[in-house]
């Protein structure tokens, strides 16, 4: 979909006409006019049915023939209070669905207030246009058979403001944005016969091309340095375990960067501690935290950020298979630590912790956040609207909750400590993969991880409830969320970039 800025050019006929209402249901001049001219049919159309200009509501009115446009739709804005940036976002976005009902090719919104609430026009006219084009995206490769009628129409979206410039600049950021969480949206909505280790590798190479160093370890590699844990993961499959290694310099040579770290685990069966088959098809998304990290990666070279990052993915596909790991299996991990690996499903922290431990001694950040679809149950004690958040610095912990606040992402910080540490001591090693019931199973994954930190200040994303929803929201159509990085866009935005 094609996203334009215009000054209200009034000459030519539009598709469908957008109008912003607030809840005092009071239309602005040019919606006034056209209802004038079209017997108070807008007017009517307000008076008549449920619309109270709540935020997120919409109305449509088709005009007779002849008129200025096909349709008007009223887009509701609620009261001017506490609209902020993504609050925009969300009504730029709930138009586009209705647009397509209506079979609008082309649409324009009109801003006619050079001041709502608090932002500038400008930034208003970004937001509204980057959340429209969040929701026109579509995993729709694997169709073919739909015809013109089952597929969306809207080809442009418009939006026109007096001095229409001055959203030129954000939203040229934010389009860099919006190819990030495409990438990760795409990669994570494969299946896992096309994107598996070696395929999700390659795609992390694409990066070079906005001037980012790509460095992939392949199996050889990885067993010369001792990544027992990552490995025994990957070991059972027939596809070569990865681990990808991206760095992007937009700071000075000497500043440490900040790291991100994500679990792809491709496709997780649960190796032979196997899951049950109902539902296991929606473990192809289980490398949706490498594929936030690609696309972060994405995001902050393309709009040319100002700061240096790190972005690790390990790669592996859990399979049970004759060569498999076995429950009870001990493993050497790249930091020396051994790991009873009581459970194979209890995979994605075995990855990490080697990528962890690669990442804080080798690249030497000055903070590094890890997101994983590591627990089913984040999802019992959170649900799907917020990641888990565990950190080691109250600092960093405060920072993402904001920032969650503010571009929707939002987190809950759960409690990392010594008694659910203790949990993880195994019998026979320097830990085990799961506790030792079923309690606070989110936590002792995250305190798993805590042992291959080393102090480093630290953020772990639990984003097994987050990073796929089977409801399409106002920004996001069904299916892969990129949850994450819009979040850490704005954390590095807000807090790190000089
Ligand atoms: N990838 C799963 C977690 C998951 C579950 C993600 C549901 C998305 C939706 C993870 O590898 C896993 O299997 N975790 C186990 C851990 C347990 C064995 C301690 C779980 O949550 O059941
Ligand atoms: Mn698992
Ligand atoms: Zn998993």
């Amino acid at each position: 979909m094609q996203i334009k800025f215009t000054e209200r050019a009034t000459t030519a006929a539009d598709h469908v006409v957008i109008y912003l209402v607030a809840d005092d249901l009071k239309l602005s001049s040019e919606a006034k006019a056209i209802d004038q001219k079209a017997s108070n049919i807008i007017s009517k159309a307000i008076k008549t049915s449920q619309f109270k200009g709540k935020r997120g509501s919409l109305l449509s009115v088709a005009l007779a023939e002849g008129a200025r446009a096909d349709f008007i739709v009223l887009a509701g804005i609620g009261s001017l209070k506490d609209l902020n940036e993504h609050e925009w976002e969300k009504i730029g976005g709930s138009c586009v669905p209705k647009l397509n009902s209506l079979r609008a090719s082309s649409a324009t919104l009109v801003i006619e207030s050079a001041k709502i609430g608090a932002l500038a026009a400008g930034e208003i006219a970004a937001r509204i246009a980057h959340g429209a084009h969040l929701r026109s995206f579509r995993f729709d490769k694997y169709f073919t058979k739909k015809t013109a009628d089952d597929k969306p129409t809207l080809k442009t979206f418009t939006v026109a403001l007096a001095g229409s410039k001055a959203a030129a600049k954000p939203y040229s950021e934010l389009e860099k944005l919006a190819e990030g969480v495409f990438f990760t949206r795409e990669v994570v909505s494969e299946p896992a016969n096309i994107i598996h280790p070696e395929s999700l590798a390659e795609r992390c190479l694409e990066l070079k091309k906005l001037g980012v160093d790509v460095e992939v370890f392949g199996e050889p590699e990885m067993h010369k340095m001792g990544f027992g844990a990552l490995l025994g993961v990957g070991q059972g499959s027939v596809r070569e375990s990865q681990m990808v290694i991206m760095r992007y310099h937009g700071a000075g040579k000497k500043d440490a960067p900040l790291a991100f770290i994500g679990k792809g685990v491709t496709f997780d069966t649960g190796g032979i501690s196997i899951k049950p088959a109902n539902g296991m098809e929606e473990m192809k998304w289980d490398m949706g935290g490498a594929g936030t990290v690609i696309g972060l990666m994405k995001a902050l070279a393309g709009r040319k950020a100002k700061v240096n990052v790190v972005g690790a993915v390990g790669l592996v596909e859990n399979m049970p298979d004759g060569n498999a790991q076995r429950p009870g299996d001990v493993v050497t991990s790249y930091s020396g630590q051994t790991i009873e690996v009581l459970n194979t499903d209890a995979e994605g922290r075995l990855v990490l912790a080697d990528v962890l431990w690669y990442v804080q001694k080798h690249l030497k950040p000055k903070a590094m956040i890890d997101l994983a679809t590591l627990t089913g149950a984040i999802i019992v004690a959170l649900g799907t609207s917020r990641a888990g958040l565990f950190s080691n610095n109250d600092k960093i912990a405060e920072q993402l909750f904001k920032a969650g606040e503010k571009t929707g992402e939002e987190v809950w910080r759960l409690p990392l400590g010594k008694v659910y540490d203790e949990q993880i001591n195994s019998d026979i090693a320097d830990m085990q993969n799961i506790g030792r019931d079923r309690e606070a199973g989110s936590i002792t994954a995250a305190q798993f991880l805590q042992r291959f930190v080393n102090d480093v200040p630290w953020a772990h994303l639990d984003i097994a409830g987050t990073a796929w929803s089977k409801k399409a929201s106002d920004i996001c159509d069904k299916g892969a969320t990129a949850y994450g990085v819009r979040l850490l866009n704005e954390w590095v935005k807000e807090n790190y970039e000089a």
